[in-house]
């Protein structure tokens, strides 16, 4: 890096790329001075730069070639906010082949490619930062693996995606339908470009793997893990869930340490009111992490939107300019994945929700096959309708995912149930 000047370019210029131009507009001078030597945004590289992004920017910084940037050795440090994996990824090991520090927010490409992105910037010595790519602006990554590595972690638990936490929040405080909230967050820019990502639990298991190679050592690609989004969850299961049994619907990336392996898991989970994790509402993220000499930590912050997460993206082109020659383990890339607990071998306590026709035996029949498949009932609750039909809602004690799944499928096949039943796992 240049002893005198500090020059960034920028790789894609959509919402959050106009975000960190939007800093550099407000805040250049008090970058400068913390770095002691001006910080300039010297290129911005995008196929469309004719779009108006709602910020202002200078012209002559705008170029449609990536190489303006990649090849520029003026340039110190490369923001890659294309996002997804190609070509972003040529871009980010072109950029670190060619000597420069890169910035990314993009989780999917590095929880795909862990191995051989940690591996370029190694052989390159150069740094590679992406505290953006989890909780959008909160602080997570480099707590977790610098403050904190003192620790063995027994949990990581994280509400870790904005438009599902929004779309979950509305649905429970305005009795919102889903598909009214999704276009708002898709609005807000916070939804990912193709927002099954956010819905089906897929951006939350991309940020849960980083995490779990950072809390735990171990890199999990997300096929050998269940991941379960939140499209099941009716508006009618919220509100029971919320005035009958005082829980909150969030969508949950669990990591934890057990004797049979690691657990690691994403799906919406219920969680008592008075958890930590049931306030953190709208697009806001929190990561709760349990460390076994620091005890329960709560990151919490904006999780997605523009401003937030280029907060971070800046944030970490700061940390490389004060640091740029700090050695940052993440610990041994290993291919190999070792004990990872099956889903069905997991604990949990469960909510379940069966639409039944309402006639006699029925409750009965469906407590027997629960009870055949070792599963306690904790509560009952029936609500009849004008017709012949009933929701049962049943919350279970503690019991085993493959019983639960199995006495499910026994249910289902009941004539009297007409819809497949809804489960939902509850953290305790
Ligand atoms: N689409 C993501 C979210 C953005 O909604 O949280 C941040 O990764």
């Amino acid at each position: 890096m240049s002893k005198n000047e500090v020059n960034i370019g920028l790789i894609g210029f959509g919402t959050i790329g106009a975000g960190v131009v939007e800093i550099f507009n407000k805040n250049q001078e008090i970058l400068s001075k913390k770095c002691g030597k001006p910080v300039n945004l010297k290129k911005v590289a995008d196929l469309d730069i004719e779009s108006d992004r709602g910020v202002k920017i200078d012209q002559s910084i705008l170029t449609t070639d990536v190489n303006d940037v990649l090849e520029n050795d003026d340039i110190d440090i490369v923001i890659e906010l294309v996002g997804g994996y190609e070509p972003a990824k040529t871009f980010v090991l072109k950029a670190m082949e060619n000597g420069k520090h890169v910035v990314s927010a993009n989780k999917a490409l590095i929880a795909k490619h862990w191995k051989e992105l940690i591996d370029v910037a190694d052989k390159n010595n150069v740094r590679f930062s992406f505290e953006a790519s989890v909780g959008g602006g909160i602080p997570v990554l480099q707590p977790l693996n610098e403050c904190l590595s003192a620790n063995r972690f027994e949990g990581i638990y994280g509400i870790m995606n904005g438009t599902a936490n929004y779309i979950l929040t509305k649905m429970s405080e305005e009795g919102s339908k889903f598909e009214d909230v999704l276009k708002e967050a898709q609005k807000m820019g916070y939804a990912e470009a193709d927002p099954t990502f956010d819905i089906e639990g897929h951006d939350t298991a991309q940020k849960l793997i980083v995490l779990t190679k950072l809390g735990f050592g171990e890199y999990v690609p997300q096929e050998k893990f269940h991941v379960e989004g939140i499209t099941k969850i009716t508006p009618e299961d919220i509100e029971f869930a919320k005035n009958e049994l005082k829980y909150s619907a969030k969508l949950l990336g669990i990591a934890k340490q057990t004797e049979e392996g690691l657990e690691i898991r994403v799906h919406p989970t219920f969680i008592p009111e008075d958890h930590l994790l049931a306030s953190v509402n709208d697009v806001f993220n929190a990561i709760y992490l349990i460390g076994d000499f620091v005890g329960p930590v709560m990151l919490y912050g904006q999780g997605a939107g523009r401003m937030a997460t280029a907060s971070a993206v800046v944030g970490d082109c700061l940390d490389i300019v004060f640091n740029e020659n700090k050695r940052i383990s993440y610990g041994p890339v290993d291919s190999q994945v070792k004990s990872i607990k099956r889903m069905g071998d997991v604990v949990s306590k469960y909510y379940l929700s069966i639409n039944t026709l309402d006639e006699p035996g029925v409750l009965e029949t469906i407590t027997g096959i629960l009870n055949k498949n070792e599963i306690s009932v904790e509560s009952i609750n029936q609500k009849t309708s004008e017709s012949n039909e009933v929701k049962i809602i049943i919350v279970t004690h503690e019991a085993n995912e493959e019983n639960i799944q199995k006495a499910i499928e026994k249910i289902d096949e009941l004539q009297e149930v007409k819809e497949k039943s809804n489960l939902i796992r509850i953290l305790e």
